[in-house]
């Protein structure tokens, strides 16, 4: 499907955004495996939540979602060993790195014998820094030279010991999934930090975690085999979904919105400081800690400048980096980002999707082996741009697009409905003029 946006427009009022997809995915997840009937309120609607959903629901797990609310009913974790003693499942993951990683490892560490696999997209992304280190602690586990399908053999893995070889949250949350299952002691190290809703959410349900700060990274030590307990909760709005919104009102002249009920965990919210670093009007205040941070964010145009990203500040803006560069196209001189060749094993390969968007746009680029450069300001004009079926490229694509004088063709435009389903409707009621 192709999506049409006209430039230039102005936004007003309050939007919301669908449900958090990384603290959905690991409510179901922990919903599956807690002791009774879990709830979880405004879970986030996307596609890629759905198929951690419907994994559980394969696996034999009661899951009833009604208006955003899901339902789950879980029976402990033996419990959820003991379903893996009947059956072998087949999982399709869709387009969802999240669930294929995180579901990998849980499986893995549950004694499951089961098959992960995904769409083509999926299938392209590396799983070799999950089936390798699974397969040191004594799990079976076949790839496809590293990619999907995984299949995993029953196994029973020895308590983890892992320094992250990737600044990789899906990586990190994978092996402690799995340590639940393990007796004993497993410790991760990430090298770096990276966003922490694991151990959050785990420590709200489960005792036997703890996180000792080593900066700039962390020490999270699991103690297998206990107890968890059922989760009732509410999934705050999604800051990578909001930055798209974040972008089209700065850049769009005599703009203001107001986006409620957004997350604000600290290991989220660095792109609203590189936004600020660039100039950008944002207010943002938490009004609730838990059980995850969360508040209102105001954004007025702004006169954006160019920024500087490095490596060091990729990990925490991983998600965000396609709508900064939409941003870019509109601030005075260089926006410069490197240390990101993340980018390239994303849904898509987003520095190519990236340097494609802003030249559409007529945007001045050059592409970096791990990054990108934008010069901002440069005559853009409304084009036709691809998507290669990646959301969040999409996305970007429209923030930018609102701001610039004329027509924007978006091609593949559907897949927003990988994170955000109803993105270009909320967009469109945004814009007042
Ligand atoms: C996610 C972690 C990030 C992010 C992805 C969601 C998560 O991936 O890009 O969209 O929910 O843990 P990596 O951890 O692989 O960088």
């Amino acid at each position: 499907m192709t999506e049409t946006i006209e430039g230039i427009g102005r936004l007003a009022g309050s939007v919301r955004v669908s449900g958090d997809k990384s603290v959905s995915h690991r409510a179901v997840i922990l919903s599956a495996l807690g002791n009774g009937r879990s709830t979880v309120r405004s879970l986030s609607s996307s596609n890629d939540v759905l198929a951690t959903v419907n994994a559980f629901r394969t696996i034999g797990v009661p899951m009833k979602i009604r208006e955003n609310v899901l339902s789950a009913e879980g029976g402990g974790l033996l419990r959820f060993e003991e379903l893996g003693r009947k059956i072998r499942p087949a999982i399709d993951c869709g387009n969802s790195g999240t669930t294929a990683r995180l579901l990998a490892g849980l499986l893995c560490g549950a004694g499951y014998s089961a098959r992960l696999d995904g769409d083509e997209s999926l299938r392209r992304r590396p799983m070799g820094r999950i089936v390798g280190p699974l397969e040191s602690h004594g799990g079976v586990v076949t790839s496809q030279n590293g990619r999907l399908p995984i299949t995993i053999t029953r196994s029973r893995l020895k308590p983890i010991s892992l320094t992250l070889p990737v600044a990789s949250a899906q990586l990190k949350s994978a092996f402690m999934l799995a340590a639940l299952f393990i007796e004993g002691e497993s410790v991760i190290v990430e090298p770096v930090r990276t966003r922490d809703h694991t151990e959050r959410m785990l420590g709200w349900v489960y005792s036997g975690i703890d996180v000792l700060p080593c900066p700039p990274g962390n020490r999270i030590t699991v103690s297998g085999r206990g107890e968890l307990s059922n989760l009732d909760m509410h999934v705050p709005g999604d800051i990578s979904s909001a930055v798209f919104f974040i972008t089209a009102a700065l850049v769009c002249p005599r703009s203001e919105i107001v986006i409620e009920d957004v997350l604000l965990n600290p290991t989220r919210i660095p792109v609203l400081e590189v936004f600020r670093s660039m100039g950008a009007g944002i207010e943002y205040e938490v009004e609730e800690e838990r059980p995850e941070p969360r508040g209102r964010i105001r954004v007025k145009s702004s006169d954006l400048r160019g920024v500087c990203i490095d490596a060091a500040a990729v990990p925490l803006l991983i998600d965000e980096l396609p709508a900064l560069a939409a941003a870019a196209l509109f601030a005075e001189g260089e926006t410069r980002v490197s240390g990101a060749s993340e980018l390239r094993v994303k849904e898509s390969d987003r520095i190519a999707g990236i340097v494609r968007m802003v030249r559409s746009f007529g945007g001045s680029v050059e592409e970096l082996e791990d990054g990108f450069v934008i010069t901002g300001r440069t005559g853009l004009h409304g084009g036709e741009v691809c998507s290669d079926g990646d959301h969040r490229i999409a996305m970007a694509a429209a923030a930018a697009a609102v701001g610039i004088e004329g027509k924007t063709r978006i091609r593949d435009a559907e897949c927003a409905a990988v994170s955000f389903p109803s993105f270009f409707q909320t967009l469109r009621s945004a814009v007042v003029s």
